[in-house]
């Protein structure tokens, strides 16, 4: 069975983008996969105290994504949910991955450009190496399978071509060490698939919904109760047209676009059928549907966060039970990449 990995940062509002464009697909992959969920925290503190928050936040988020992960449905003994900082590995790898990968195709990374903005001289070295810690937790447990959003895809590539070069850079080392084919690492795919995988802010259609957004009305939050996601569906930026009755009516109605793919991905429909039932009307009882299924939907999740967040410790428990478990995958790794490259463990 081929293995499933995928991460979120613990910097806190986890939010409807989130969760259709990666949770949904966690969920729908532990019936086919065996899986591994992992709480980035390593990943969480590459930009400033400001983003991250700080100990006790990062501590809180940490915990906080792990119970967005369990009340949306996965399930941490079948599979595996812990955070990154509990398995050295994953720093250990990124370290062979950082003189495996090259300065120039980390330089055309889109998301640092974004991250770091005009300062560039001021990011944290953190921030600019984060895609190859990304490379090195997919790769640590030799996964194919990788469910992100859309905006993840030229990391994807990236750990697709550091795969490559390690293969390749030690290739004579690989077949000795028993791997005929000379693949240690496999090539994982990124698995982008609903009609949700780029969600966009309520308030600009033509910006992504996320984390950092001033603005709290441009995002449903995972933890919003049902008075604050009705509020914030009726608040949603329109235009004035009625809904199109075909989905290439969408094109340049970014808004529009944006919530009939909403509505398509929390109903498990396509965004046509959505279109089939409620094009041609007004924008008003559309979002009415909008709002029930946002509240039917998401509700449950936040109030469910909520009572598992009330208990720390249990949550901890799950999170040290899969890091006892993850580690056993990612010792094994470990020790045949540091006999690959060379170094001499202990034994
Ligand atoms: P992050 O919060 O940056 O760690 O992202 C966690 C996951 O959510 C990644 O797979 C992202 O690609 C996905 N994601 C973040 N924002 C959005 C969005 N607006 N629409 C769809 N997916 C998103
Ligand atoms: N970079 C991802 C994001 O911001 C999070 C992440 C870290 C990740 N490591 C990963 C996603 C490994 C998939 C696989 O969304």
């Amino acid at each position: 069975v081929e293995r499933v990995f995928s991460g979120v940062q613990p910097t806190g509002n986890l939010h409807l983008g989130n969760y259709l464009g990666a949770i949904v697909n966690f969920v729908k992959m532990q019936e086919t996969h065996n899986c591994i969920y992992c709480v980035v925290d390593m990943h969480a503190i590459t930009q400033g105290v400001d983003v991250w928050g700080g100990p006790a936040e990062l501590a809180r988020n940490t915990r906080e994504v792990t119970a967005a992960f369990i009340a949306s449905g996965i399930d941490p003994k079948k599979h595996i949910v812990f955070n990154q900082s509990q398995v050295a590995g994953h720093a250990e790898l990124a370290w062979i991955f950082n003189c495996v990968a090259r300065m120039g195709w980390l330089n055309r990374m889109t998301q640092f450009k974004e991250k770091a903005g005009k300062d560039r001289e001021n990011a944290s070295v953190g921030l600019y190496d984060y895609p190859v810690l990304m490379a090195a937790d997919i790769l640590l447990y030799r996964a194919t399978l990788v469910p992100v959003g859309e905006d993840q895809k030229q990391h994807l590539e990236l750990s697709r071509d550091i795969a490559q070069k390690f293969n390749n850079d030690f290739g004579d080392s690989i077949r000795g060490h028993g791997f005929g084919d000379g693949l240690f690492f496999p090539l994982p795919e990124p698995l982008i698939t609903g009609p949700a995988t780029r969600v966009m802010s309520l308030r600009d259609g033509t910006k992504k919904m996320s984390k950092s957004d001033a603005s709290d009305y441009s995002r449903i939050n995972l933890t919003d109760d049902a008075d604050t996601i009705a509020q914030k569906v009726r608040k949603a930026k329109t235009d004035p047209e009625p809904l199109p009755t075909e989905e290439k009516g969408l094109e340049a109605r970014p808004e529009a676009d944006n919530l009939v793919g909403i509505f398509a991905a929390l109903s498990g429909r396509a965004k046509a059928d959505v279109l089939h039932d409620f094009g041609g009307g007004q924008f008003s009882s559309f979002k009415n549907a909008l709002v029930d299924l946002c509240v039917t939907k998401l509700a449950p999740i936040a109030g469910e966060m909520k009572r598992l967040v009330a208990d720390p410790g249990h949550i901890d428990a799950i999170l040290n039970d899969g890091a006892d478990r993850a580690r056993a995958i990612a010792d094994e790794t470990m020790a045949l990449s540091k006999d690959i490259v060379g170094f001499i463990r202990r034994r």
